[in-house]
């Protein structure tokens, strides 16, 4: 009866928000010990992030569409239009929850709206201005990905782009999806956040530092040996 309850609580106590947090690696045992802990909502991962695993990028997606239910961002290599078409649609056959992800090109945009015609979900990424992601909305994007660290790398305010995107996108009422990337720490996701992005995806060791406050950890302490000094009972 415990193990059933604590399969349902497992299955249903975790609330499906309009903003998502993704998981941005390609490391399939942090994904399974991400989902067990947080319930992420999706993953995203680029050729960098697979290169790392050493493994076929078609076993690694299909291992992490196994375990979480939400979209699964796969990249393409190809820098051309046909071979990006091929690529995408070689990836979407994995699983349907496989979003393709194609860089910001003209050909990524021009294979972006025939993947999106049939279909397909689409990630455009390495977004660096607003206009970039309008571009991306028009060829009928589900997320755009802007980036907001390596803004930052070069001196900008990354998370002025976010900002700039959510008044474009809600001015003109588009239904492509925000998704902040290139996150570095919590002050990213925070300011994300207020910004109106759909979606933050965020690097594994960043999901436990969202949950810390030396106040939280001095908190419990407190209650303990208040509990112990009272005599309270195990229960
Ligand atoms: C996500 O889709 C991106 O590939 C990723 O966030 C890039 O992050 P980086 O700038 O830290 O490499």
């Amino acid at each position: 009866m415990v193990a059933l309850k604590n399969l349902l609580t497992a299955c249903f106590s975790w609330k499906e928000y309009p903003m998502q947090f993704f998981a941005d690696t390609a490391d399939v045992a942090a994904i399974r010990q991400l989902h067990e802990d947080h319930r992420i909502d999706g993953v995203t991962t680029n050729p960098s992030l697979m290169a790392k695993t050493g493994r076929p990028i078609m076993d690694v997606i299909a291992e992490i569409c196994d375990i979480v239910d939400g979209p699964v961002s796969a990249e393409v290599t190809a820098a051309d239009y046909e071979n990006m078409l091929r690529q995408g649609r070689l990836l979407a056959d994995i699983a349907e929850n496989v979003a393709v992800k194609l860089p910001l090109t003209k050909d990524g945009l021009k294979a972006c709206a025939a993947l999106s015609d049939f279909g397909i979900m689409v990630n455009v990424t390495l977004c660096f201005t607003p206009m970039q992601a309008l571009m991306a909305a028009r060829a009928g994007a589900h997320f755009v990905s802007p980036f907001v660290g390596r803004l930052d790398d070069i001196g900008q305010q990354g998370m002025d782009l976010i900002i700039d995107i959510a008044d474009i996108f809600d001015a003109h009422q588009m239904e492509t999806e925000i998704l902040a990337a290139s996150i570095r720490h919590q002050a990213h996701v925070l300011e994300a956040a207020k910004a109106g992005a759909h979606v933050v995806t965020i690097p594994p060791k960043l999901f436990d530092e969202l949950l810390q406050h030396p106040l939280t950890d001095a908190g419990i302490d407190r209650f303990n040996k208040d509990w112990q000094e009272a005599g309270g009972q195990e229960f």
